[in-house]
């Protein structure tokens, strides 16, 4: 137990809690209620809210007002709930459960699932675009277009599936992780320096920590899926058993030592910043997360 970390997640979680749930109540009297209905089934689920929470205190560290840049926080996390409603469909990973509910699809049928989904993406430019603080907006808004698109996520998702098939080495691993995963915790840190108007060093320090720290956060959720019990973790286990993991390459011991070897990479390059304790604390606890 820490409590600066356990304090301040707390209060990083409350906020981000009580600004999604105001932003998804806005559209009730629309004729498309429906689809405001299954983004906030699946956006106001809860979950560990990791991307916002990045944001904060990176904001945070860079001398800015944190509350502030929750409209990066939720943009974040509205595409990160995107990724998972469409991870979850049966032409993807054909999930059932996720964040401790049935899926967006097993409630709302497919169509209206991957049209939340949609929705979630498109409308958190949106909410990018509503930030209150004068930051680089063109910066801001390449940055989690590149780190969700093509480049990032949606590219790792691809090559995702295309690894379903066959045997990858190391370095195909690695990028695929660092994109499906590694590319929003990277937009996450990111956005949370530029909204703090971080300088150019802090935004490389910050992309440096969050790609060792997606990494370590992708192999812990592989080995969660082999060791992992699924009422904690609120979606099935075994799912990704025939898919190209960590785990499968090298087996959970030596998975275990990657994810403590990254996550000392990513804390090693917090050192242009001074208050290092909450990043340092956050990443160690990730290592041990049990969901
Ligand atoms: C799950 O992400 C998908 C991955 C990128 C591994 P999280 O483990 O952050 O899921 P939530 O947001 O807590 O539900
Ligand atoms: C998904 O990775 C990463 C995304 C971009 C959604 P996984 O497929 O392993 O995530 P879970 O285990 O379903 O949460
Ligand atoms: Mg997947
Ligand atoms: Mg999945
Ligand atoms: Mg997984």
């Amino acid at each position: 137990m820490n409590p600066t970390l356990d304090d301040r997640v707390r209060e990083y979680r409350e906020f981000i809690e009580a600004y999604l749930a105001e932003l998804a109540h806005r559209f009730d009297g629309e004729p498309q209620k429906l689809l405001y209905d299954a983004m906030d089934y699946s956006l106001l689920a809860g979950g560990k809210r990791l991307r916002p929470m990045l944001v904060f205190e990176f904001c945070r560290q860079c001398g800015g007002d944190w509350r502030k840049s929750a409209p990066f926080a939720a943009a974040l996390e509205m595409v990160h709930t995107y990724s998972l409603i469409h991870d979850d469909l049966p032409c993807m990973d054909n999930d059932s459960y996720r964040r401790g509910r049935l899926t967006n699809h097993k409630v709302y049928g497919e169509g209206i699932a991957v049209l939340a989904g949609d929705a979630l993406l498109t409308d958190a430019f949106g909410v990018a675009a509503s930030i209150e603080l004068d930051v680089d907006m063109k910066l801001a808004i390449s940055v989690l277009a590149q780190n969700a698109g093509s480049f990032g996520m949606v590219g790792g998702q691809v090559l995702d599936i295309l690894s379903e098939s066959r045997e990858c080495t190391e370095r195909e691993i690695l990028d695929i992780q660092q994109r499906k995963t590694g590319a929003l915790i990277n937009a996450a840190c990111v956005l949370g320096v530029i909204a703090g108007g971080g300088s150019e060093q802090q935004i490389a320090a910050a992309a440096g920590y969050a790609g060792a720290l997606g990494l370590a956060f992708q192999i812990r959720d592989d080995m969660l899926d082999v060791i992992g019990d699924a009422k904690e973790l609120g979606k099935a286990t075994g799912a990704d058993a025939g898919k190209n993991t960590f785990v499968r390459l090298y087996g959970l011991e030596k998975c275990e030592e990657l994810v403590e070897r990254y996550t000392r990479t990513a804390i090693c390059c917090l050192d242009v910043f001074t208050d290092t304790e909450f990043l340092t604390a956050l990443a160690n606890s990730l290592t041990k997360r049990t969901n």
